[in-house]
């Protein structure tokens, strides 16, 4: 009887204390803080590390410090159930060995928005769990922990845009070989050395976009299996060569608008069997090859406007067409405007018949260019632009069939 109630009042206590202690540290919490769930919110001040008399509940598995005036990550307290640190927005210009010693437990770490200028081999030492990485918007021009054995080994996404890397390597990412997602799109990259991204066998996405990228190679790309999503807008890639996408053919979705590239030539996208979106939007087309686009038999998007294209035919667009393919599918949507095209044949897009939306606006066609049935098996399309062209009459036989 009595122990049973000494039991019923060490409960009773135990559970009072208990209120009482996370009372308590949510309101040591809230004087400077804010403390809910399991997230402490201390972003948004003028502090210098963590509130040294803070008391952080052990539960505390988020911890966001952005938009401070932190210069080094804060080594101190240890927060056993950490899983993500937001240190963004702050004066960070270093990471050393031990900036993480006590954060082993890490799975996001986001450090955009700081002064960060070398990333050592060691920066993220211990963090073996870690799975996102933000680095976006430092002044990094060197990496060397993602080519380091001792590197986050377990890392799946990583964002670098926005920094000042100039060149990448073989050695750069050979540590790092769960990464699904690499962001590296405005940045100063000229150079890219063959096979850098070949220890990627499981990278998704990658973002090339807004460098300084003169040239490809057939292996600039060597090894990428599993390459869905690449984008190489806004750099200056002059040409590209034969099988300059080969091994990456999983692709699904390429982006290279405004480069500087003059011809596309007839092996430049062999391969790229699963190919359902290309841009080659703004660059200095004149010319593409016949059969060009062959092996693109599930492309649905194609945009080739705002080049110096004048001239176009049937054979331009083999492998695109549903005869040319065996599932009945075939391009749905073709811009073009913004050329030099004069003339539209008859033949040019008869094939095409899964076409919804043409754009031809901006071109040099005539009204002598504008072959009667032009469009005439394009039974689907549902847009058609041909404004801006010098045409001064068009003959009811041009939409015959349309
Ligand atoms: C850069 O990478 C991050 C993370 O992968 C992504 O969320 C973001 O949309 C990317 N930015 C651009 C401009 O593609
Ligand atoms: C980009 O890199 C080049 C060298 O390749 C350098 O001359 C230039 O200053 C860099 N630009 C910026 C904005 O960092
Ligand atoms: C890649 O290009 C080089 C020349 O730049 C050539 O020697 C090599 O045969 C090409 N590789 C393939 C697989 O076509
Ligand atoms: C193309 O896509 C299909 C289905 O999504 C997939 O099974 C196949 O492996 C892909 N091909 C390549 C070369 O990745
Ligand atoms: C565009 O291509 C032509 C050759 O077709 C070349 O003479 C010219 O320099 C190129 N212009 C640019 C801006 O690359
Ligand atoms: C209309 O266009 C045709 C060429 O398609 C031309 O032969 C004809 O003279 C034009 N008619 C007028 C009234 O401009």
């Amino acid at each position: 009887m009595m122990a049973c109630r000494l039991k019923f009042c060490l409960m009773q206590c135990a559970h009072v204390l208990a209120v009482v202690i996370s009372v308590v540290s949510a309101q040591s919490c809230r004087t400077q803080c804010r403390c809910e769930g399991t997230t402490m919110d201390c972003s948004h001040g003028s502090r210098q590390g963590l509130p040294r008399d803070l008391f952080i509940p052990s539960s505390t598995e988020i911890v966001v410090m952005s938009d401070n005036l932190l210069t080094r990550v804060p080594p101190t307290p240890a927060i056993p159930n950490l899983l993500e640190l937001n240190l963004e927005d702050n004066f960070i210009t270093e990471l050393t060995p031990t900036s993480f010693q006590l954060r082993q437990k890490l799975q996001i770490l986001r450090l955009g928005g700081n002064k960060i200028i070398d990333v050592a081999s060691s920066a993220f030492d211990g963090l073996s769990q870690l799975v996102k990485l933000y680095l976006n918007h430092n002044n990094i021009e060197t990496i060397e922990a993602f080519g380091s054995l001792s590197g986050p080994s377990s890392l799946e996404m990583l964002d670098l845009q926005k920094n000042k890397l100039t060149s990448i390597s073989i050695g750069t990412f050979t540590g790092i070989p769960l990464l699904t997602e690499l962001n590296l799109s405005s940045n100063n990259i000229s150079k890219i050395e063959d096979g850098s991204f070949a220890r990627l066998k499981k990278l998704r996405v990658l973002y090339l976009h807004s460098n300084k990228i003169l040239q490809l190679t057939n292996a600039t790309f060597f090894g990428m299996s599993s390459l869905t999503r690449l984008t190489l807008s806004n750099n200056k890639i002059q040409n590209l060569p034969d099988l300059a996408f080969n091994s990456a053919g999983s692709l699904e979705f390429l982006d290279l608008t405004s480069n500087s590239i003059s011809t596309i030539t007839q092996a430049a996208f062999s391969g790229l069997l699963n190919l359902t979106g290309l841009s080659l939007t703004k660059n200095n087309i004149s010319s593409i090859e016949d059969g060009a686009f062959r092996d693109l038999v599930k492309l649905r998007e194609l945009s080739v406007s705002d080049n110096m294209l004048q001239d176009i035919s049937a054979s331009t667009f083999v492998g695109l067409a549903p005869e040319d393919r065996t599932d009945n599918t075939g391009l749905e949507v073709l811009y073009l405007g913004d050329n030099r095209l004069t003339t539209i044949r008859k033949d040019d897009f008869a094939r095409l018949t899964k076409l919804t939306f043409l754009t031809l606006w901006r071109n040099d066609i005539t009204s002598e260019g504008l072959e009667d049935g032009s469009f005439a098996n394009l039974g689907n399309l549902v847009y058609l632009s041909l404004s801006e062209n010098p045409l001064t009459n068009i003959s009811a036989a041009t939409f015959e069939g349309t």
